[in-house]
């Protein structure tokens, strides 16, 4: 309680405005994210997780981001195309790293290809040692996305690139030809796993992009999926997500537009005749509007039967002036013009039918029709619909194996996203759904569990209990979304009454004190105690600087209350894994 009386004592004297409280949050919520972060680390350091090794497996393309991954990846530095004026800038301007995951690492030393920046259009490519023919052959196309900050628009697909004498990874950009196109693209509600292949028209030598017509979503999450391809030499296809089978089909069948165009076509020369009758029903020509049928009897009358209700307030007006209204003391009567009290509804109103003069309602008027119109009949004129004649496809043509995709020369990430830190990995391209799934078990298998043993450990038990409010939290359950949660809370009732809030929420006072009440109240009684005027921007910032130190103190203190809840999550984990080794054996 004592942080409860301090935080207090300090609002009350802090003139907390909307804009100051803003940068407040701002300061505050840097400093309980730092505390948070520490929290997670804590608590994740606390788990063992397995070492990287090399996988021994070999494949036309088998890509783990080991150190000498620069020997073959290369970022783009294509130029913006039609634009002369900024011939220096490149489109590519997003930058790639090679480094660990910072979201639930699943694997000690497992490096992936990260997207550092977020907003930003990003290229990279890496050329095969040689060019990949799949003709009667089985490709296999494997990948781990792991959207660490989350994915709310953007891409997270691959190209596989034509191998053509041009194929220079500086300057790989959006024009590149690509064979495949295959991954995650999100926006919004817009979530699929694109399956496009480019293909080439025998007849007229242009190429078609083919869109799977029906492709599943992506796995929003920050664990890590595994996309996984199979194009069978007898033209069927299969995507698997984590080692989930999601879709099965044929190339011939599923894509749009269709692999072969259709053997007939309508004819362009066919027209409709002039007399072909179309409408299918008419109104009867017959009909005629009765003589009885008054299209102007309006809808509603005045009903000459009501009558004023014996209750009703005839001298009482329907608003009056707040009698509860007081002239503000800082009202200037030569500056402000005489106070006029706000005007609110007569309360004697609510207890009697009305008040003011009454006058008779409406009421729904009996004898309204409305505009008359005749009644619909079948045409006998009628033809049916009329459709041109169909004419063989000049244009047709077929190609029963589409699966004989062109060499592929090169695999490539362009890509825009608002969500950086997105990672790669483990990519396989090649043509054994054995060694595939040699390598899921060897790599993604084993990642998998590490992370999900880590977020089970990180995250409040949700599945029996439903989403709390945050009045409903318990530190101890999960002090990183505690103090989220808490703080936010706090923050919002504080940013509009002060006093209400520490009132409100004692306890965040109290079990908060030691966390982020503590520079909450530092960043008021910096800001605050200067006086009624609003502090100025420097002001703020050296507040927000000097919270950013107490936050480190903090630090020591969370550490603290959490070292329980991470042995309770070692504990869990033991269990998983004696559970998991039982059924192994
Ligand atoms: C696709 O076919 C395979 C092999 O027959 C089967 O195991 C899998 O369940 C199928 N997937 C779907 C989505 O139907």
């Amino acid at each position: 309680m004592r942080f409860g009386v301090l935080a207090a004592t300090l609002l009350s004297t802090a003139v907390v405005r909307a804009d100051v409280a803003d940068d407040l949050e701002d300061a505050a919520g840097h400093a309980s994210m730092s505390a948070s972060s520490f929290v997670e680390s804590v608590t994740s350091s606390a788990l063992s997780k397995p070492t990287f090794t090399p996988t021994k497996l070999k494949a036309p393309f088998l890509e783990q981001f080991a150190d000498d991954w620069e020997t073959r990846w290369k970022p783009s530095h294509a130029k913006k195309q039609n634009d002369k004026s900024t011939e220096e800038e490149w489109a590519y301007v997003g930058n790639w790293a090679v480094e660990e995951p910072s979201v639930l690492k699943g694997i000690q030393g497992d490096k992936g290809l990260v997207i550092k920046d977020k907003a930003a259009h990003h290229a990279i490519s890496a050329k095969f040692p040689k060019a990949i023919d799949n003709t009667k052959n089985t490709l296999v196309v494997q990948y781990e996305v792991k959207l660490q900050d989350g994915l709310e628009c953007g891409g997270a697909y691959m190209k596989l690139l034509q191998d053509n004498k041009e194929l220079q990874s500086d300057e790989f950009s959006n024009a590149s030809p690509y064979v495949i196109m295959f991954g995650p693209d999100k926006c919004g509600a817009t979530n699929k796993v694109h399956f496009i292949f480019r293909h080439k028209n025998p007849k007229t030598g242009e190429y078609e992009e083919k869109h799977l017509k029906n492709p599943p979503m992506a796995r929003i999450v920050k664990t890590t999926s595994l996309y996984t391809l199979i194009v069978n030499p007898d033209q069927t296809y299969q995507i698997k997500i984590d080692g989930e089978s999601m879709r099965n089909g044929s190339l011939l069948e599923d894509f749009t537009p269709s692999v072969n165009p259709e053997k007939e076509v309508d004819d362009p020369n066919d027209r409709k005749p002039e007399d072909w009758v179309e409408e299918a029903r008419i109104p009867d020509p017959e009909a005629t509007k009765p003589e009885d049928w008054d299209e102007d009897a309006p809808y509603e009358i005045v009903d000459e039967e009501a009558t004023k209700p014996d209750d009703w307030l005839e001298d009482e007006p329907t608003m009056i002036p707040d009698p509860e209204a007081e002239k503000p003391e800082d009202w200037d009567d030569e500056e402000d013009g005489d106070w006029i009290p706000p005007m609110v509804p007569n309360p004697k109103c609510d207890e009697a039918s009305g008040c003011g003069p009454w006058t008779q309602p409406m009421k729904k008027n009996p004898a309204y029709k409305g505009r008359w119109s005749p009644a619909y009949i079948e045409n006998p004129a009628y033809k049916g619909v009329w459709a041109p004649r169909k004419i063989a496809n000049p244009d047709y043509y077929e190609d029963p194996t589409p699966a004989n995709f062109e060499p592929i020369g090169a695999i490539g990430f362009e890509i825009w996203t608002m969500q950086k830190d997105i990672l790669f990995d483990n990519i396989y391209i090649g043509h054994s759904v054995a060694d595939a799934e040699k390598l899921k078990k060897e790599t993604y298998d084993v990642k998998i569990a590490s992370e999900k043993a880590e977020e089970a450990a990180t995250k409040p038990k949700t599945e029996d209990t439903p989403p709390k409010s945050p009045m409903d939290l318990k530190f101890k359950d999960d002090p990183v979304l505690y103090i989220r949660e808490k703080l936010d809370l706090f923050l919002t009732i504080a940013k509009k009454d002060p006093i209400q809030a520490v009132k409100f929420m004692p306890e965040v006072a109290g079990a908060l004190g030691v966390t982020a009440l503590t520079v909450l109240a530092l960043l008021i009684s910096l800001v605050g105690l200067g006086g009624a005027a609003a502090p100025s921007k420097e002001q703020i910032k050296d507040a927000a600087q000097k919270a950013k130190e107490t936050a480190v103190d903090v630090k020591d203190q969370a550490a603290e209350a959490v070292s329980s809840g991470a042995e309770k999550a070692q504990a869990e984990l033991n269990k998983r894994n004696t559970r998991s080794q039982k059924v192994d054996s």
